[in-house]
């Protein structure tokens, strides 16, 4: 059981040719470069007096310091230039292993980590942010319809139609679980515009420890038509999210992107209110206990990978929701 993953720190498309960005990995500036020799990842600290070599500039493909011009090679992050010395010293910049898949650059200190299974098609929308929130309470957000009918009421599910009987089944894997739910009828906005084979819908939600979240509709055909991966990380603002987000439903696809896009914006901002609106009260009441029913499996499970206590769970479980 390897639950070393990479983390997901951008999107590839944050980063351009010749130039760096700031990141915070695990509480540490990270200085990630992008030159012909390809991509990089050092402390975010030049050895020289401590400046942040963020502060600095990409020269010929070399990191230079802002404060006395120290040079550093962008491959090896060896020191190539003192100009004050008109020579070098030996001195490396720490390096962190760096990953480029999936559109997403990904971080980590230790270079047999994985990168996590994702789909290898090209998603249509990226979105990212951040919630002031723990990250066990998002993945539970990201993963679980119960709250759709009020925090996305007419946009997902609705409160006000009859609910109906939906059957669940969870399945543990080695690294998180899936989700499995029979099809439901379309109830809110976004599932009812879609053409009417396309109404009756699938969800299945599955969990990747320790961050990502992958929910996918499919049509009574088992046809994929949408899939949202949200792979977060913590910072120290709380929950930082990428989200992938693909669509396909028929050739009308391409001109619903701009409209999905946005109705994915209102959506996330839903859930990024509610989070914090949640977190804020948690603050008021530190001792933590919450009361679970059995239609809560998805915090459940989530909760036990969180905690470590994963081999405590059933392998399979059986239970109803009423959506
Ligand atoms: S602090 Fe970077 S060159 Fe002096
Ligand atoms: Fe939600």
């Amino acid at each position: 059981m390897n639950f070393d993953f990479y983390t997901a720190i951008a999107f590839s498309g944050q980063l351009e040719m010749n130039s760096s960005i700031k990141v915070v990995y695990q509480k540490t500036p990270v200085l990630i470069v992008r030159t012909s020799k390809g991509i990089f990842a050092y402390e975010d600290y030049c050895p020289h007096r401590g400046l942040a070599l963020s502060k600095g500039k990409i020269i010929n493909g070399e990191i230079s310091c802002k404060y006395h011009g120290w040079t550093f090679d962008s491959e090896s992050g060896f020191n190539t230039n003192i100009p004050v010395k008109q020579g070098k010293i030996d001195c490396q910049l720490k390096r962190f292993f760096v990953y480029e898949k999936y559109g997403l650059i990904w971080l980590s200190t230790n270079q047999k980590a994985q990168i996590p299974e994702l789909s290898e098609q090209k998603a249509q929308i990226f979105l990212k942010g951040n919630i002031s929130a723990q990250l066990p309470n998002v993945l539970e957000n990201f993963l679980e319809g119960s709250h759709t009918h009020y925090v996305h009421d007419g946009l997902i599910r609705t409160k006000e139609k009859k609910r109906n009987l939906i059957q669940a089944k969870i399945i543990k894997s080695e690294n998180g679980f899936q989700v499995f739910y029979e099809h439901e009828p379309a109830k809110g906005f976004v599932t009812k515009i879609l053409p009417k084979k396309w109404q009756q819908l699938k969800a299945v939600s599955t969990y990747i420890h320790p961050g990502i979240a992958v929910l996918e509709y499919f049509n009574t055909e088992n046809k994929a038509v949408s899939r949202f991966e949200a792979i977060v990380n913590e910072n120290e603002n709380g929950v930082e999210y990428f989200a992938r987000i693909f669509l396909d439903i028929s050739w009308i696809t391409p001109m619903l992107i701009p409209f999905a896009k946005q109705m994915f914006k209102k959506i996330i901002q839903q859930d990024k209110d509610i989070l914090e609106l949640q977190e804020t009260n948690l603050v008021e009441f530190p001792e933590k206990r919450f009361v679970s029913d059995e239609t809560d499996m998805v915090g459940k499970y989530i909760y036990a990978f969180q905690t470590g206590k994963n081999s405590e769970l059933k392998s399979e479980v059986n239970f109803n929701v009423h959506w």
